[in-house]
């Protein structure tokens, strides 16, 4: 029989990627979402079902037959979780909680949280799975709510695994230029000039998307005596970086691809944020660590944007296509009569 993963935020940057995934291993997927960023970034199958719903409305009745739950959901950055605050509380922690409450009142066996190693905030030493937190914004504090949220519900039919993931960085159907490997890349190809955050010292481990998934389909599979119950920081320590060292490392890479030279352009204000991250606990206990490394990942990137596969529009940058949504909502409901604008 085969088995059935739901997955929330499934039409995301990661969701594009691990739904496949899933499907090529042999899972059943559904594929719970509101498709912000459109359905046609996952592409039809016959194990696959399309369920279009809000992750705070999502009811008892989606989980029947479901083993596994991954819950992507989110909005998904920083700056996104400024300036809707509301929403990314009610999204990224109570909705989460509700869908892991939920998912084991239904007799699902394992649940997947899906959270970040920003929770870490600002640390002067490197940080393993036992340090104190220290959330600096609304996005790494919702975060931090639903791992607290999620870890008391884990029992021994209920398996339950935090993923503290690095940034997430190379190639996704739904892609995104606002991460910082991604970003850099594509300004180092357009303009030969590679945007690096100032002051560039701040420490940011990384992993790619193909990393991080492999860990989420391991994670279904693995004993849950190893996992049940457990956080574990996703990544590797050679993707453990400096922003100062990545962004040259990054155009090194751009550089071989295209031979040309590029040039370092520095923006905004110092980021506070940074945090260096030790990873032993998942080498040691599942026995993984990342096939990637940011230079590989920036040089798939311009193959696909030589090829002409992979374009920037505003649905790559998060934050500027949820303020195009709602601004085109806005729009529409006005010039909206009997259910068309021209045509009625
Ligand atoms: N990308 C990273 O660098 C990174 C790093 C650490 C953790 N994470 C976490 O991984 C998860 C996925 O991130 P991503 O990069 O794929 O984000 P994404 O923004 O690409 O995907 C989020 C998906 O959730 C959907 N969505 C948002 N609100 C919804 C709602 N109320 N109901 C239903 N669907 C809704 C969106 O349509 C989108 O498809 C998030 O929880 C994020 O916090 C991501």
């Amino acid at each position: 029989m085969k088995k059935t993963v739901l997955v929330t935020g499934a039409g995301g940057y990661i969701g594009t990627t691990l739904v496949p995934k899933l499907l090529s291993k042999g899972y059943k997927v559904k594929a719970v979402d509101r498709y912000f960023f459109g359905l046609e970034k996952l592409d039809e199958n016959p194990n696959l079902v399309y369920i279009k719903e809000d992750s705070r409305r999502i009811n008892e009745e989606i989980f029947a037959n479901v083993d596994f739950v991954i819950d992507l959901v989110a909005i998904s950055n920083d700056p996104s979780g400024e300036l809707f605050e509301e929403a990314t509380y009610q999204i990224n922690h109570i909705s989460r909680v509700r869908t892991a409450t939920i998912a084991k009142k239904m007799g699902v066996k394992r649940y997947i949280l899906p959270s970040s190693c920003s929770i870490y905030g600002f640390q002067d030493t490197k940080v393993d799975e036992t340090a104190k937190t220290n959330p600096l914004t609304v996005y790494a504090i919702a975060n931090e709510r639903a791992e607290k949220g999620v870890l008391p519900l884990a029992d021994k039919n209920f398996c339950v695994t935090i993923m503290r993931q690095s940034t997430v960085f190379g190639y996704s159907p739904r892609m995104r230029f606002d991460l910082a490997i991604n970003g850099m890349t594509y300004g180092a190809w357009r303009n030969k000039k590679l945007p690096l955050m100032r002051d560039g010292k701040q420490y940011r481990p990384m992993v790619h998307v193909q990393d991080t998934t492999d860990v989420m389909c391991l994670l279904l599979e693995i004993e849950t005596v190893k996992i049940n119950g457990e956080l574990f920081n996703v990544g590797g320590f050679t993707n453990n970086y400096q922003l100062g060292e990545l962004g040259e490392e990054v155009a090194r890479a751009v550089s071989e691809k295209l031979n040309e030279e590029i040039k370092i352009e520095w923006y905004g204000d110092i980021d506070y944020r940074s945090y260096s991250v030790d990873f032993t606990k998942i080498k040691t206990i599942l026995g993984w660590e990342p096939k990637w490394n940011a230079s590989m990942g920036a040089k798939d990137i311009i193959d696909r944007l030589e090829d002409g596969t992979l374009e920037k529009n505003t649905d790559t940058i998060t934050i500027d296509w949820y303020n195009d949504l709602i601004k085109w909502h806005k729009i529409i409901k006005n010039a909206e009569m009997y259910g068309g604008i021209l045509d009625i």
